[in-house]
């Protein structure tokens, strides 16, 4: 069977929905294919179930990529308020939880179905449950054999997405198509991802299931939210973030106490001498005991040198842990790097040098912070192409 078509888009996730619904609506006949049985598999899962679909903090320095001006193009036409505005006309009750992440009151379903009604009102096609087989392209169109099915179209879009979480169906597949015509991929790595610490730091695995507020820094980034400690290292939104800046081999460092003002170890002392080190920390107990164990430095404050105090301090406000790894695609929410922003175009999100072909999504070397940032790069660079096909 062959079905000719005005676009055809490959993978129905976050990204690829909102660009085939885009298209659609403006009046061209587009094909969504996917390999996985039901499309938006990643939203249904995402936010816990409730889908953090975009964060009103959206800004271009809250991406990273090889080229950090390539997002902003595609994110000032398609804003958080305009994803908020199609959210509300579905009626699908949200709150903000906490920095500007927005969240469905009930199931991340909602988000889904509104993607597929809004492909609905497109007439776009929709073929699940199918692995691509070939993809050619001739006389200026793509034709892709899926199942016993072969579609062609002069435009071709890449929304596939990247590895993480590969129990999902995600693969590398995006990079693949990209490279076989002649795009480069920047090296993809997982991010937003759970660090493992090893050697003497396995120590601090013993205190799993414990967090805390911190200030969790890797590199010129740094964020203050929660880490948490687990019997393979380090989570928690704190560690996941920072997560994305770091480098094997580079330390993490984390002010365990941010609210404190240098000084207070010795004003606790004149204030409170009887009191011990590990009361003084007001930190989750077994956190606290881990880390005077450490700091060896046990005992009532009244008995502890102010030099030893100030040095104390210094360690628990930029205390190192040194990862040897993270917990890798199987566990990371995105994938860092992905096909090379200097082979597309930022208004179209077209391959410059291969007429038609597209690249959106987690696909392409774009990757936000946690927090409602990776749906917003999904809709909006969806809706760059979509209004280009
Ligand atoms: P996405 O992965 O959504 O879609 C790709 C589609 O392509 C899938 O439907 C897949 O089946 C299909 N596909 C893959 N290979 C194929 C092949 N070979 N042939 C055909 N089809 C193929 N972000 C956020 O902003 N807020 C949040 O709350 C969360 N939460 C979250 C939780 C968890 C557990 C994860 C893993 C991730 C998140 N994210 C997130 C990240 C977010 O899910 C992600 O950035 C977007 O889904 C990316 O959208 P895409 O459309 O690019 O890819």
């Amino acid at each position: 069977m062959e079905g000719r078509y005005d676009a055809i888009v490959l993978g129905g996730g976050a990204a690829g929905l909102m660009a085939a619904a885009t298209a659609g609506q403006h009046g061209r006949r587009v094909l969504v294919i996917d390999h996985a049985p039901h499309v938006g598999a990643k939203i249904l899962i995402s936010g816990g179930g409730r889908c953090n679909f975009t964060n009103i903090n959206t800004a271009p320095d809250r991406y990273i990529s090889a080229n950090p001006h390539f997002a902003k193009s595609a994110l000032g036409r398609y804003t958080p308020a305009d994803f908020i505005a199609l959210v509300d006309s579905y009626r699908i009750a949200w709150h903000e939880k906490t920095l500007g992440q927005l969240f469905c009151d009930g199931s991340a379903r909602a988000i889904v179905e509104l993607l597929l009604a809004e492909c609905a009102r497109g007439r776009v096609e929709i073929a699940t449950g199918h692995a691509v087989r070939d993809i050619g392209h001739a006389d200026g169109r793509f034709s892709v054999t899926h199942g016993d099915r072969t579609a062609t179209a002069p435009a071709l879009v890449i929304a596939t997405g990247g590895p993480s979480i590969p129990k999902l169906g995600a693969s590398g597949f995006a990079y693949d198509v990209a490279r076989r015509f002649g795009l480069k991929v920047v090296e993809p790595r997982p991010a937003l991802v759970p660090l493992t610490l090893g050697g003497d730091e396995m120590l601090f695995r013993e205190i799993s299931g414990v967090s805390a507020e911190v200030i969790a820094r890797a590199g010129k980034a740094s964020f203050r939210e929660a880490a948490l400690f687990t019997h393979r290292g380090l989570s928690g939104p704190a560690i996941l973030q920072v997560s994305s800046y770091w480098r094997h081999g580079e330390p993490i460092a984390i002010d365990l106490l941010p609210d404190r003002r240098p000084g207070w170890l010795r004003d606790a002392k004149r204030a409170t001498p009887r009191i011990g080190m590990k009361r003084a920390l007001g930190l989750p107990e077994r956190l606290a005991d881990a880390l005077v164990e450490r700091l060896a430095l046990a005992g009532e404050l009244a008995n502890i040198p102010d030099r030893a105090l100030e040095g104390a301090e210094r360690r628990l406000a930029d205390w190192r842990f040194h990862p040897n790894g993270t917990e890798g695609f199987a566990k990371a929410e995105v994938t860092i790097g992905g096909i090379a922003t200097d082979g597309l175009s930022q208004k179209t999100m077209a391959a410059k040098s291969v007429p038609g072909l597209h690249a959106i999504g987690e696909a392409v070397d774009v990757t936000g912070w946690l927090g409602g940032y990776n749906f917003q790069w999904a809709w909006a660079s969806g809706r760059a192409c979509g209004e280009a096909i």
